[in-house]
């Protein structure tokens, strides 16, 4: 099988670049008043615009080549029918089993009917404390894939929870993290949700022994199962922590960490939002995998989101993409997405171990617009880096206010200035009509001017509700997933998360050894952190 850079296509795309990079978008759209209408896509409640990048109609029809050439029908279908394409680890991944909710294993409609039981019991508070008080409080312990999915859903989604519940979440080993919480709280009426896939997570376990010992504490040496809920593929491990079969929901070897949202990981979700609310969820990111697994790719959004990154990535050179939510309750998608596709595509071997000599997956970055607007975007208006950026707008009918029009148009106006800059001799007419004096005009000029040409995405949604929230996650994973079926990588492993995690035990039995400059396996300076950590304690 030939490599990405041995396709018929890749020279007739470099040769496509040289031939466009000198061209501008502004140019383009002055030329074709049109440009809108081809180059965007309605789908339900989600508007995406792309005119704003530097494609012609040919980078479309080339790119979408390459992904036909790169076999992309064989591997979605391949994705979709439960084929084993996490090869290092020998798994299907099946995220998108979990949200076909007609089709689904007879073991997730269970999961998701005790889901629902434990979600009624809890709303309408027949499921007590240990001390027969209504549970109020929900402490989410978990850390990646088990604390940013549900975080994201809580957040956007908050405005419909019926607010029978207050909602925390706990992911760092930091004490700080939990004792900060835990002091605001009851413990009768706590209930504590421990979220791990493999149940030993160290940060989550040692995070979750705290909790123990904080009910403990309270509630005296009782059994205390009535505070605590597992969601975990190791039900085992649960038992042992002390949560029963009955307070643990499961996960499957065959749904990743962070694409496990849509699992029981969701629960605080359902929660907040009641079970009807997460079914939503679950249609709306259904209703994004029929549109990825049908659609043809130049209607196709994850296809043409992947091709555009793919374009910018390998033709351009670029190395990092923003994210920027213009609406507070989608504050927390780009980190949700920075572990989707950081985690993801990260990678440098093919799926068969041969080291790739292209550009994978980028530095992802981002946060809510305007706060990211007077951060990180002036680098992106003038410095030196081509970055690319998605701008997410939403429209909020809850908000009469002026706002909401503030909040819209300071997106679009930040994807229209970089778009077109600004020239120099444009900021120099200004500044002479400013009554500058020409000699100080001309110093300045080239500290306003912008370069533009800049290109950014626009998903518009309707409203954020948990069908769009859903459809607009999935539509990042299928994105995620197109790209590294270009790049021939896994993007299911994450073998070098997992080195960190093996390197912690050693490092935190030296830490309590009298003498680490004779352990040979440890760097020198490592070694000298410790030492310096050591004599931080005693003198403290
Ligand atoms: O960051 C590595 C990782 O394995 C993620 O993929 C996962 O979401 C996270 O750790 C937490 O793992 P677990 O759910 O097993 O505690």
């Amino acid at each position: 099988m030939k490599h990405l850079t041995q396709l018929p296509t890749w020279p007739v795309l470099k040769a496509h670049h040289q031939d466009i990079a000198p061209e501008t978008m502004q140019q383009y759209f002055l030329d074709n008043p049109t440009r809108f209408e081809l180059f965007s896509v309605q789908l339900s409640g989600l508007l995406f615009d792309y005119s704003k990048n530097r494609i012609t109609e040919q980078t479309i029809q080339l790119l979408t080549q390459l992904a036909i050439d790169s076999h992309l029908p064989e591997k979605i279908e391949a994705l979709f029918s439960g084929d084993s394409i996490n090869q290092s680890e020998h798994r299907p991944a099946l995220h998108t089993r979990l949200r076909d909710r007609q089709n689904a294993p007879i073991e997730v409609k269970n999961a998701l009917k005790k889901m629902s039981q434990i979600t009624q019991r809890l709303r309408n508070q027949s499921w007590l404390g240990s001390t027969g008080k209504p549970i109020e409080h929900i402490v989410n312990i978990g850390i990646g894939g088990s604390h940013l999915g549900p975080l994201l859903g809580v957040e956007a989604l908050a405005p419909i929870s019926n607010n029978r519940f207050s909602c925390y979440f706990i992911s760092n080993i930091d004490s700080d993290h939990i004792n900060q919480i835990v002091h605001h709280l009851d413990p009768e009426t706590t209930l504590f949700i421990i979220s791990s896939k493999s149940f030993t997570t160290s940060e989550t376990l040692a995070n979750a022994h705290i909790a123990l010992a904080w009910l403990h504490q309270t509630l005296g040496q009782t059994d205390l199962s009535q505070h605590l809920i597992a969601i975990t593929a190791a039900p085992d491990l649960a038992q042992r922590f002390g949560i029963p079969p009955s307070h643990t929901l499961p996960l499957w070897e065959w749904v990743g960490g962070r694409y496990s949202v849509w699992s029981a990981i969701g629960l605080p979700i359902a929660l907040m939002i009641g079970i009807e609310g997460f079914y939503q969820f679950l249609n709306g990111a259904h209703a994004m995998d029929e549109h990825f697994r049908y659609a043809a790719y130049s209607q196709n959004i994850p296809v043409l989101m992947a091709l555009l990154g793919i374009w910018y990535i390998n033709f351009f050179d670029v190395t990092h993409h923003a994210i920027i939510p213009y609406s507070h309750r989608l504050n927390q998608f780009p980190r949700y997405i920075q572990q989707a596709d950081m985690e993801s595509n990260g990678k440098q071997v093919t799926q068969q171990g041969d080291l790739i000599h292209y550009l994978t997956g980028p530095v992802i970055f981002g946060q809510q617009g305007c706060d990211g607007q007077h951060a990180f975007l002036q680098l992106l208006h003038q410095g030196t880096h081509l970055i690319p950026v998605d701008f997410i707008l939403a429209n909020n009918p809850n908000d009469s206010s002026n706002h909401q029009d503030m909040l819209i148009a300071s997106g679009l106006s930040q994807a229209e200035a970089l778009m077109k800059g600004k020239s120099e001799k444009q900021v120099l007419r200004e500044l002479l009509e400013a009554n500058y004096p020409m000699d100080q005009a001309k110093q300045l000029a080239p500290h306003k001017m912008l370069p533009g040409n800049r290109p950014s995405n626009i998903l518009f949604l309707d409203e954020v509700t948990p069908f769009n929230l859903g459809m607009l996650i999935a539509l990042y994973e299928h994105k995620i997933f197109v790209q590294g079926a270009l790049w021939e990588i896994n993007s299911f492993d994450q073998w070098g998360v997992a080195f960190g995690k093996q390197l912690l035990p050693r490092l935190i039995e030296a830490i309590s050894m009298p003498d680490v400059s004779t352990l040979t396996d440890i760097d020198s300076s490592t070694q000298r952190m410790i030492k310096h950590y050591q004599s931080l304690k005693t003198t403290s």
